[in-house]
């Protein structure tokens, strides 16, 4: 991405990954990302806030060189992960005098992650400024956002919050400046479910530490720049509140169909009471699809045949990624089919610990299902249905 001026003395300088289809070798990234990178000109000296994956090297220096960079004073490193990081090294190389300005935790992990020198660095706390001349840096720790050592850095003069990873999107985006979430409401949701919601309690406290600050533009480490806050914020404040919707996931797994008639007759029972179904083959889904569904369900049923005695391991997979996101799910069941014999239930509970969730009557069956199978599926449509109701969920009835 070409050099983009956002503010007086304060331009874009990152790079956009319109390919990058995956993160972590995990996370699926549909719309490609971008790694955000800004410069801050003051009046003595000038700060480049982060870096961008190492991948994108080439594009970050010219855009240094474009913008006239000559020498950097400071590089402000908000996240240690290396998609931002990874070129701090590179870039105190080419300016010896630079200092990197970041909070102790991050200076450990920098350290041990990309073997940066721990002379170059500038140790900053809580509250701390830093002065570049009619551009004042004001640091804010932000820990779990997530990683233990993130931190938000706030341009007092403008009033702009780069707030690295929080807030962001993984979106190769058509335009920088955006003024609504609404433009590209999923891809910020898939990210917050991907990245942010195992952390939704450290999410709701630096929001309402954010509330009493003014911002007029949020400048994160991916995807577009918000020029009107509150709509992401409000997004998040959703997002990451305990409210639950009507709505039932259902990652499953089927080999020879028994699984998959128990998924169909439980989908079209909890459709007839009115209660919104997704579900989620895992052979074939899209795991940024399922975490966003993951955000706002009242419950989870994972759904399984047996191999080799316990359930199929894309279930297990499900129910570990689950436990892994934890999603503020309420219900959670357990449903299958085994042969001659089957332990799915116990080996499925046991991935979900950090689920604070009820379960629902498991029904598991053996064989393809016959209509007492079925029956006991519209029995579970009907619990979850209730305990829908009892929480306050549904607002009508079905
Ligand atoms: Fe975009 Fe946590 O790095």
């Amino acid at each position: 991405m070409a050099v983009r001026k956002i503010k007086a003395d304060v331009y874009y300088v990152g790079a956009i990954d319109w390919h990058r289809r995956l993160f972590d070798s995990l996370i699926p990234t549909p719309d490609g990302t971008t790694y955000n990178a800004y410069l801050i000109k003051g009046k003595a000296k000038t700060a480049l806030i982060d870096t961008v994956d190492p991948s994108k090297e080439a594009e970050l220096l010219r855009n240094l060189d474009d913008a006239g960079v000559g020498s950097l004073d400071y590089i402000v490193s908000n996240h240690a992960e290396q998609d931002h990081s990874g070129l701090v090294g590179k870039m105190a190389t080419l300016h010896p005098e630079a200092k990197i300005v970041t909070n102790a935790k991050c200076k450990e992990f920098l350290m041990d992650l990309l073997l940066v020198p721990g002379d170059r660095f500038m140790v900053v706390a809580d509250g701390d400024t830093l002065e570049l001349g009619g551009k004042t840096l004001k640091f804010m720790l932000a820990p779990w956002v997530h990683w233990p050592e993130t931190m938000f850095t706030y341009l007092v003069e403008d009033k702009i919050l780069f707030p690295c990873d929080f807030l962001g999107a993984h979106l190769a985006p058509a335009e920088l400046l955006v003024e609504s979430v609404d433009t590209f409401y999923e891809a910020a949701k898939r990210y917050y479910a991907e990245i942010m919601m195992p952390f939704r309690t450290s999410v709701t406290k630096h929001l309402e530490r954010l509330s009493g600050i003014e911002i007029a533009m949020v400048a994160p480490s991916h995807g577009p720049i918000h020029t009107k806050p509150a709509s992401i914020m409000k997004a998040y404040g959703e997002w990451a509140s305990d409210r639950v919707k009507n709505e039932v996931v259902i990652p499953y797994v089927s080999m020879h169909g028994s699984t998959q008639r128990m998924v169909d007759h439980l989908t079209d029972r909890l459709i007839e009471r009115q209660i919104a179904v997704k579900p989620f083959d895992m052979v074939a889904t899209d795991l940024g699809k399922l975490a966003m569904a993951l955000v706002d369900a009242a419950t989870i049923v994972i759904a399984a045949p047996t191999v080799l005695v316990g359930p199929h391991p894309l279930a297990v997979y499900a129910a570990y990624l689950a436990n892994a996101l934890r999603p503020k799910t309420r219900f959670a069941g357990v449903i299958g089919s085994y042969g001659w014999g089957t332990k799915m239930v116990d080996t499925i509970k046991a991935q979900l610990p950090n689920l604070k969730v009820e379960l629902l009557t498991p029904v598991v069956i053996k064989g393809y299902p016959k209509a007492d199978d079925l029956k006991s599926l519209d029995t579970l449509a009907d619990e979850i249905l209730e305990k829908h109701r009892k929480a306050g969920i549904v607002t009508s009835l079905a």
